[in-house]
């Protein structure tokens, strides 16, 4: 009966508190149970605790931050015509290893490369290759995910190559100002659905359309974790409470026609269904006592 489970599972006020911070429970998490219990009651989904991470998580994913952000700064100077997305690739193994990271994807379920380089009218995970060239007017996502003593930092930004069209520019821009509209968001307490209700409005206001095959997830001693952040609207959805301590990525896929998606015979990428173009930016944020902070 949970009633019973949840009084078995209920600490001693002077307990030490389960998020491992070694206060008393009373001095730490002992409000925020019985405030989320409220929640709980009213028919949000509260996500056990063993998601949400402390304060030394969070420098841990702060720091696997630095070298993800070094990265994406370090392609804005280096991307240009001409050159092969297995470049790129070669520049993400090399910066993380110098900076004593790992990168995430390098063998994560099979994915054979240390970065996804998503080109026009791929959506994601395209795979870097020694036979795929920038050209002039192409927009391109370059994912980086990097492991720093356990932890994950997950971001993506989008570069233009030469002169982009006013189409594409525009795609990128939006795309852009999507992610923000979603971080905006971020607030303890209320509903996680408000990031994808905001994004979808805000991209539908150009035309412009959600992708709803892929989606935002929980992040920190994992890639992949709870909770799971959709970037399209579901008004009618309580569904989860944001809390303090719950790290996630927000990664909207803005597609300039249809949302659907093919997703290729090679097992990772994924492209437009219309072949129009698709622009994403990443990052991965903290939920606050105040609001959140911005770990990449
Ligand atoms: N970095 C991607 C994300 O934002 C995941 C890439 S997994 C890979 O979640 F295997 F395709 F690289
Ligand atoms: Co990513
Ligand atoms: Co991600």
């Amino acid at each position: 009966m949970p009633l019973q489970i949840f009084i078995i599972m209920k600490l001693d006020l002077n307990d030490p508190c389960w998020c491992g911070s070694g206060k008393k429970y009373k001095k730490c998490h002992r409000t925020f149970d019985m405030e989320t219990e409220k929640y709980r009651r009213e028919g949000y989904i509260i996500l056990p605790q063993k998601i949400l991470k402390n304060a030394h998580d969070i420098e841990g994913i702060k720091a696997a931050g630095v070298i993800t952000r070094g990265i994406l700064d370090m392609m804005a100077g280096e991307v240009k015509e001409g050159m092969s997305t297995q470049k790129i690739d070669d520049l993400v193994y090399e910066y993380t290893k110098d900076h004593g990271g790992i990168p995430a994807t390098l063998n994560y379920h099979g994915y054979p490369k240390s970065c996804c380089t998503s080109i026009n009218e791929v959506v994601c995970h395209g795979i870097p290759s020694a036979d795929r060239f920038l050209k002039h007017g192409d927009i391109v996502n370059i994912d980086i995910t990097t492991i720093l003593h356990g932890y994950f930092a997950d971001s993506s930004r989008m570069y233009c190559i030469g002169d982009v069209s006013d189409e594409a520019k525009q795609l990128v821009d939006v795309s852009q100002q999507c992610l923000q509209v979603g971080i905006d968001q971020v607030k303890p307490y209320t509903r996680l659905n408000n990031i994808g209700d905001a994004i979808d409005t805000y991209a539908n206001r150009f035309g412009y359309s959600i992708v709803r095959d892929l989606c935002g997830h929980g992040i920190g001693k994992e890639f992949h974790e709870d909770p799971e952040v959709v970037h399209y609207a579901q008004p009618k959805k309580k569904g989860v409470l944001m809390v303090p301590g719950m790290v996630f990525t927000i990664e909207p896929m803005v597609n300039q026609g249809t949302y659907k998606c093919n997703f290729l015979k090679d097992g990772w990428t994924v492209e437009t269904q219309d072949k129009k173009l698709s622009a994403q930016w990443e990052h991965t944020l903290v939920v606050t006592e105040s609001g959140y902070e911005i770990l990449t």
